[in-house]
This record gives C-alpha cells, sequence and structure tokens, in this order.
C-alpha cells in the first residue's frame, strides 16, 4: 500500500510528465482558431458546429474542447440534449487573436519555434550552451528570428502581448518622474515606451533596436499618433549608446553571459547623464534558488534558446556596482521585478 502522501506525489509526478501535453492542447485551441470562432461567434456552440466551422474532424475537435474545459479555457452549458462550448473569461481575454489582452502570438511561438528548441535541451545542459544551429548564442538566436518578416512580425507580437499584462504596473514600480530623457535599449515594439509616456507624458523615449526591429516596430506597431517614440537603429553593443537620464533594459541581460551583461551595463554607465539611472526589468529568482518555478523555467529556455540565463537579486546588484551603479532598489511586481540603480 503507497501513503497519501505518496500517492499525491506520484499524482504530482504524473501531471509534470503530461505538462507539455497542456502546452500543445491550448496551443492547437488556439492555432485552429476555436477561441477566436467562439469570441466572434458571441454564442456558445457545439462541437459539431466547431468542427464544421473550423473544417476538423468532428472526433478530434470533440477531445480538444474536452480537454480544453477540463483546463478550464472553455466552459460547457446544456441545451436541448446537446453541449455547447464557450470561452472561459481567461480565453476570452487572452487568447484569441483580437483578444484584449491577446497572447496569441506568444502561444504560437512557444508552440512553433519554442517548443522544437526544447527537442535538444539533454544536449544543451551536456554542453552548458544551445546546440541548435541557428541558436549557438544570442546573437544568432535573434539573426534567426529576424530572418523572416513574419516571424519578426510574431516575435515582437509576443514581446508587446507580455507588456499588455504587466507593462503598466513595471513601469509604475518606481516614481520616474525625475528621469526626463529615456532611453528602451532593445525596446522591440515599444510597449514599455508607450506605458513610458502614459504615467509621464512630459518624457521622451527613444528605442534603440536592431535595424530590422526598427523598421518591423514603425511599420506595424507604432500609430500615426504615436509617432513621437524616437528610434535609433543600432547594436548596442557595437554602436554609441545615446545620453539620457534613464535607460530601460527589459529582458535583455537574461538573453546574455555576466561578461555581456557588464558589457553593456558599462556602457550605459558612461553615456547616462550624472544622478541618472538604469531600470533593469526582469523575472528574478529567488536569493535562495527555490524558486518561483516559472522563473527556473524561463531559465530553462534561455539556456535551449540564447546564451543568458535568470538570475537573483544578489546577481544582479552584483552586476550593477561591479560596473558603477549604486543604490539599487528592487520592486516586484505580479511576474515581473524592476530594478532601479543610479549613476
Ligand atoms: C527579449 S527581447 C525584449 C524586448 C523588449 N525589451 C521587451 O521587454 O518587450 C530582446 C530585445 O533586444 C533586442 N536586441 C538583441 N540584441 C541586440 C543588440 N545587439 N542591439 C540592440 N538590440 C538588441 C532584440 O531585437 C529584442 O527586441
Amino acid at each position: 500500500m503507497i501513503s497519501t502522501e505518496e500517492a499525491e506525489s506520484i499524482t504530482t509526478l504524473i501531471q509534470y510528465q503530461h505538462g507539455f501535453v497542456i502546452s500543445k492542447v491550448m496551443f492547437t485551441a488556439c492555432e485552429l482558431g476555436v477561441f477566436d470562432l467562439l469570441l466572434e461567434s458571441g454564442e456558445p456552440l457545439s462541437s459539431t458546429t466547431i468542427a464544421e466551422c473550423l473544417g476538423t474532424s468532428p472526433h478530434g475537435m470533440e477531445l480538444l474542447l474536452g480537454a480544453c474545459v477540463a483546463l478550464k479555457l472553455l466552459r460547457t452549458e446544456r441545451k436541448d440534449e446537446q453541449v455547447l462550448y464557450g470561452n472561459t473569461d481567461l480565453s476570452s481575454l487572452c487568447l484569441g487573436k483580437s483578444s484584449p489582452k491577446s497572447q496569441y502570438h506568444h502561444m504560437m511561438w512557444f508552440s512553433e519555434s519554442i517548443y522544437m528548441n526544447l527537442h535538444y535541451l539533454a544536449d544543451a545542459v551536456r554542453e552548458g550552451k544551445n546546440l541548435n544551429e541557428k541558436s549557438l548564442n544570442s546573437k544568432k538566436f535573434y539573426d534567426g528570428i529576424y530572418r523572416s518578416e513574419e516571424q519578426m512580425q510574431r516575435f515582437v507580437s509576443c514581446m508587446n502581448g507580455t507588456w499588455s499584462l504587466g507593462g503598466r504596473d513595471v513601469i509604475a514600480a518606481f516614481d520616474l518622474s525625475q528621469f526626463p530623457q529615456i532611453c528602451d535599449l532593445g525596446g522591440g515594439g515599444g510597449a514599455l515606451a508607450k506605458e513610458c509616456i502614459y504615467l509621464y507624458p512630459n518624457c521622451t523615449v527613444t528605442i534603440l533596436d536592431l535595424p530590422e526591429v526598427v523598421r518591423t516596430a514603425k511599420k506595424h506597431f507604432i500609430s500615426e499618433e504615436e509617432q513621437w517614440i524616437h528610434f535609433i537603429e543600432g547594436d548596442f553593443f557595437e554602436d554609441l549608446i545615446p545620453e539620457a537620464d534613464l535607460y530601460i533594459l527589459a529582458r535583455i541581460c537574461h538573453n546574455w553571459t555576466d561578461e555581456k551583461c557588464a558589457q553593456l551595463l558599462t556602457k550605459v554607465y558612461k553615456a547616462c547623464k550624472p544622478r541618472g539611472g538604469v531600470l533593469i526589468i526582469e523575472m528574478v529568482l529567488n536569493e535562495d534558488r527555490k524558486g518561483p518555478l516559472l522563473v527556473h523555467l524561463k531559465s530553462i529556455l534561455m539556456l535551449a534558446l540564447t546564451e543568458g540565463k535568470e538570475r537573483t537579486p544578489s546577481e544582479y546588484s552584483t552586476l550593477l556596482s561591479a560596473t558603477g551603479f549604486k543604490e539599487a532598489e528592487r520592486k516586484k511586481t505580479r511576474l515581473f521585478d524592476a530594478i532601479l540603480a543610479r549613476k
């Protein structure tokens, strides 16, 4: 006989074993357009109707919908002896392409690219670096993404999508009104730049990112009214960093080795105005490294895809103080931490 405690642990183990199936069920429902169809229809639909509309087999769709119900991504109701399926609040909010805080592109990015890269995880752990031909280092990772216009658009959409959920919170974590000139290094599609202007209408924001990203951002992600965001095409390791009061480094350090982070932060320190600062925005590991699980999983993704890793608060403090920044302060938001340090 196994004890209740053992039985619970075994259930957890089996759930872990199936973790990737959960992801794939959610990705597949996104890819086939289940959540979009239910959003557009405005009323719950039967499995047969959903299968017909989306051109799938009735059998496959019925099983997919069942799994989504168990995952609370869909809900059911009975009408005239029929089971009808509708979106839950969460899927209406996040999983349709046109949902207000859509994570659709992020799901597709994970499904089409990240999932495949994880196939080589054992090799990456053996070697301490990823062995995927396309992404031997972070530079090659970005070169790989930016090879096709479509992939790049998807990547920028998914970066922006994250900030539709928590962007305002990280920018509001500190009073940034003392920094009139802000430079968002690797600022991608401009989601955080827009939050800066929303919260601090008098500040100016410059984004420095790779040329292909800047062109995509301007073409697809910046509206007529948002043309006040100033863009610079460049490489933050190779090119001049413009002078500013505050530099935002959001999800940049986790892509790079300690040496590369030190190189970048040193350049930022030199370019920074006196009493200016740097705002690092990252998911941060607990000091004892026992969690959070999500941040450990992100660290694994960094190993599989880039040359970086997630870090603890003291690792960020060490990086900052080694490059001259002082008075580092950290504020937690729901998913991301904001770390502000001064020149
Ligand atoms: C993980 S994304 C984060 C984007 C954005 N900061 C955010 O949080 O949504 C990393 C960004 O750094 C940019 N990047 C990578 N290497 C770069 C380099 N050498 N110079 C400038 N930007 C770079 C990428 O193009 C991408 O936009």
